[in-house]
Parts: structure tokens; C-alpha cells; sequence
């Protein structure tokens, strides 16, 4: 039987593209999983989605939960921290992957614009990891923030993801080091270009920009959502136990160098 299973997972943005992947990956394992996101019919589908992968599951007692609820609200999100925490028991696994992103120079970026994605990327994760902690298993439980390499590497059109991303990185760095005595680890997960997902549909528009952004991959080609998915089992398990307060790079060797020729 798997570690996870019986575990209680939390997934923010859970609704769709790599934060589903993740989902799925802990229902396969046994784990009672919600997920949130704004649209309604997405979360009903999401968790419909979550119960059949249950069928093909390792292990038996997975279950889901999805309904609608946006993360830049933070009584809303504290209300289904407590939902779900009355439905499967505290939280064992928090996922804060909740983002919004357009591309926009910065002088094509209202105020409010750039406002819109701080909310949602870094207040979505601080209310997320902030009303989560009466409702964590303690000692015990993990939180994982999904961000991207924006948060190291400043980037064209980005201003609002990079600035976003990178205060990301450095607020579940500071839940690592204060809720660390109290057995709560948590880390980041750095994605890089994940195959089927809303930020590689936006390079798959243009053929040649897109062979030219794989040839920089060191692994050349693209990740999967069941890599992000297994990064976030191991970072979750009894393996993992003493990392925390780190950022895992998930990407193929991106970040660690550029393998154009
Ligand atoms: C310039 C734009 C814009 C654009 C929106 N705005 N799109 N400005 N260029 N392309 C401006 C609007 O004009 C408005 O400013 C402000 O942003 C808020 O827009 P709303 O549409 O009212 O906001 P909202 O409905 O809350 O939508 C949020 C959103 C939207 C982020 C803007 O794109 C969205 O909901 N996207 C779906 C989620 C998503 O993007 N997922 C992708 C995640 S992928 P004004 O001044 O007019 O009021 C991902 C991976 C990225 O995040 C990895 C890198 C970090």
C-alpha cells in the first residue's frame, strides 16, 4: 500500500493543467484529494475526473472533492480549508498552484493588470499556506508551492509573473523555517515547460519559436504533468523527510544550463 494512501490532499488551481496531473497522481495512490478553482463547472468535472482515476487506482479509498472558490479571497479559502478538513480529516498535503499569466510588456500592463496575477499567484499562496495551519497534520504535513523559473530568470512580457513567482519562492521559504519546529515542511516545485499546458500552448503557436525553446532543454523535449505529479508524491513522503525550505527545479536541466548548439 502506498504512503499516501488515507492521506488528505489540498490543491489549489486544482481544476485543470498541472495541478490536476497532481491530483490525479495522489488519487491513483489512494490519497482523498479537493480541489479548488473559480470556475464551478471545471471543479465538478475536475472531481469527476479525480473519482474515475480512482478506479484505475494502486490503491483502494481514494476520493475527491472539487468546488469553486478563488484563492485571492482569503476567508473563502480558509472556509475550504475547513470544508475539507471536516470531510477528510486535517491536511496531510497542501498544494498552492493557483496562477494566473498573460503576456504583456510593461508598458502594455495596467496597474490593476499587474495587481491581478500578484493576487492570485502570491496572495493566492499566502492565504492558501497562512489559513491552512490549524488545519495541518502537525507533526507531519507538507506544503508545496508550484512556481516556475520566472522567479529567478527575469523575463520579457513577465514583469508580473517574475515578481509574483519570486516572492513565491521567498514566502514558503519563511513557512519552512517558522513552521519547521512545529514538523511542517515545505518546498517548492520549479516546473519547466510541461507538455498540453496553458503556458506551452502560448509557444506552440509559433513552430519555430518552439523547436528553438526545446533545443534549450538539456533533456530535449518537454515534461510531463505525471513528472510534476511524482515530484510532488516524493517531496510529500517519508523519503523527502528531511528537505524543506527548497526549490526543485523540474525541467529537464533548464535552469541549470542552455543546451542550444
Ligand atoms: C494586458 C491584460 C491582459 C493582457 C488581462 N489584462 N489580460 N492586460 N494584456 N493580455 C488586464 C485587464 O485589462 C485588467 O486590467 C486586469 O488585467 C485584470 O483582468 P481581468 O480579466 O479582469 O481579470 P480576471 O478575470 O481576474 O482574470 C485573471 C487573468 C486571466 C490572469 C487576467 O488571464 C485568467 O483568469 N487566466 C486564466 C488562468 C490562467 O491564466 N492560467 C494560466 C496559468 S499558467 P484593467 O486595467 O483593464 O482593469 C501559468 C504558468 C506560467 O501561470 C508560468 C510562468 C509564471
Amino acid at each position: 500500500m502506498s504512503e499516501h494512501a488515507g492521506k488528505t490532499v489540498f490543491i489549489t488551481g486544482g481544476t485543470s493543467g498541472i495541478n490536476l496531473g497532481i491530483a490525479k497522481g495522489f488519487v491513483r495512490e489512494g490519497a482523498k484529494v479537493a480541489v479548488i478553482g473559480r470556475d464551478p463547472e471545471r471543479a465538478a468535472n475536475a472531481e469527476a475526473e479525480i473519482k474515475a482515476e480512482c478506479k484505475t487506482a494502486k490503491t483502494s479509498g481514494g476520493d475527491a472533492l472539487g468546488f469553486s472558490c478563488d484563492v485571492r479571497d482569503y476567508n473563502a479559502v480558509e472556509a475550504a480549508l475547513a470544508r475539507v478538513a471536516e470531510a477528510f480529516g486535517t491536511i496531510d498535503v497542501l498544494v498552492a498552484g493557483a496562477a494566473g499569466n498573460f503576456y504583456a510588456p510593461l508598458l502594455g500592463m495596467s496597474a490593476n493588470a499587474f495587481r491581478t496575477v500578484v493576487d492570485i499567484d502570491l496572495f493566492g499562496t499566502f492565504n492558501a499556506f497562512r489559513a491552512s495551519y490549524p488545519f495541518l497534520t502537525k507533526p507531519g504535513a507538507s506544503l508545496i508551492a508550484i512556481s516556475a523559473g520566472q522567479a529567478d530568470r527575469a523575463s520579457a512580457m513577465q514583469a508580473h509573473a517574475c515578481a509574483a513567482k519570486a516572492g513565491v519562492n521567498q514566502l514558503t521559504k519563511v513557512c519552512a523555517v517558522e513552521w519547521g519546529p512545529a514538523g511542517v515542511r515545505a518546498n517548492i516545485i520549479s516546473p519547466g515547460g510541461i507538455a498540453d499546458t496553458v503556458g506551452v500552448k502560448f509557444l506552440s503557436k509559433d513552430p519555430a519559436q518552439f523547436d528553438e525553446a526545446i533545443g534549450r532543454i538539456p533533456s530535449k523535449r518537454l515534461g510531463t504533468v505525471d513528472e510534476i505529479a511524482d515530484m510532488a508524491k516524493f517531496l510529500s513522503s517519508d523519503a523527502a523527510r528531511y528537505v524543506n525550505g527548497q526549490v526543485i527545479y523540474v525541467d529537464g536541466g533548464l535552469y541549470a544550463g542552455d543546451a542550444s548548439t
